[in-house]
């Protein structure tokens, strides 16, 4: 059987170190570490994920900000709360949770936050640092950091001559993640819905990191024997068993079957996703002591 790699345990690793970063900063005579998190609209989904990330703003001893709008605030409105978030010098991070609503353009919304603040990893100037290697000062999205932090718990920092494959190419997960295995020396193949045979892509893979947004997509049999296997996937799916109307989370990966072949696997819930949150406070310290003209912490 796999080793269960506990992704709330490396979290709260993370978490205490922000924490120590914090509690420096401010014995540096710096500023707080300010986290601003916008929301627009009524998505339950992201009502939790806010709450949960303004919570854990909190708990590290952060500056937390929360704007919640209501689904008919204009692109102007939210283009202008960003404006002054920029220039807020109290802010080291601003996160605008995506979805927005239609007639709202993420695109441009994204792009307005400044790229030093971009604790999200999301603007331009961030997604080309990543590209380029320029791993010092970009900043990353949070999931794939996160999804690097518990690989390297298990494989080490460099993974040289390894076999990555990546299921999923959305800019959020798929392509940053590609990015930084990369970075640290794996060959990486990208898989998507028009890839050919992805079973037997899947099983090359010394590396997999499922990030598709299918309920149990990725099969036993996909997975090489020893595999390191990310399943970044989170489905609500429904669960008779437990009673009418009643649901559970799964990922992308069909668990228990993988489990059975893989060195290593992340479970859900309680793996990639608290990661996640953990990545998002680390970003925002991180600016945080770069606006400080100091050292950036690594995690
Ligand atoms: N919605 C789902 N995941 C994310 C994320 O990582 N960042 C933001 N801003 N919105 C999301």
């Amino acid at each position: 059987m796999a080793e269960v790699i506990d992704g709330k345990s490396v979290a709260e690793d993370v978490v205490s170190k922000v924490k120590a970063l914090t509690a420096d900063l401010s014995a540096k005579g710096a500023t707080k570490p300010g986290l601003a998190v916008v929301i627009v609209g009524e998505d339950p989904a992201s009502q939790v994920y806010v709450a949960s990330k303004s919570r854990t703003a909190k708990e590290c001893g952060f500056h937390s900000l929360q704007h919640t709008l209501s689904a008919d605030t204009t692109e102007e409105q939210l283009l202008k709360i960003i404006g002054d978030l920029n220039a807020d010098r109290s802010i080291h991070g601003i996160l605008v949770q995506l979805p927005l609503p239609g007639h709202i353009d993420a695109g441009k919304v994204i792009q307005t936050i400044a790229p030093e603040k971009d604790v999200d990893g999301f603007h331009f100037i961030n997604v080309g640092k990543l590209g380029t290697g320029e791993l010092d000062t970009a900043f990353v999205p949070c999931t794939p950091a996160g999804s690097m932090l518990l690989i390297e718990r298990v494989r080490g920092k460099d993974l040289s001559g390894l076999n990555a494959v990546v299921v999923g190419r959305s800019n959020i997960v798929g392509k940053p993640m590609a990015n930084l295995l990369l970075a640290a020396n794996c060959t990486v193949t990208i898989a998507h819905s028009r890839t050919r045979d992805l079973p037997a892509l899947a099983r090359t893979a010394d590396i997999l990191v499922a990030a598709v947004g299918r309920p149990e997509m990725v099969k036993g049999e996909w997975v090489k024997p020893g595999a390191t296997v990310i399943d970044v996937g989170i489905n609500r799916i429904p669960a008779p068993e437990k009673g009418e109307g009643k649901s559970r989370l799964v990922g992308d990966v069909a668990y228990a079957e993988a489990a059975k072949v893989a060195g290593a696997i992340t479970p859900v819930p309680g793996g990639v996703g608290p990661m996640t949150i953990a990545m998002l406070m680390a970003n925002t310290v991180a600016s945080a002591y770069l606006a400080a003209g100091l050292k950036r912490p690594s995690f």
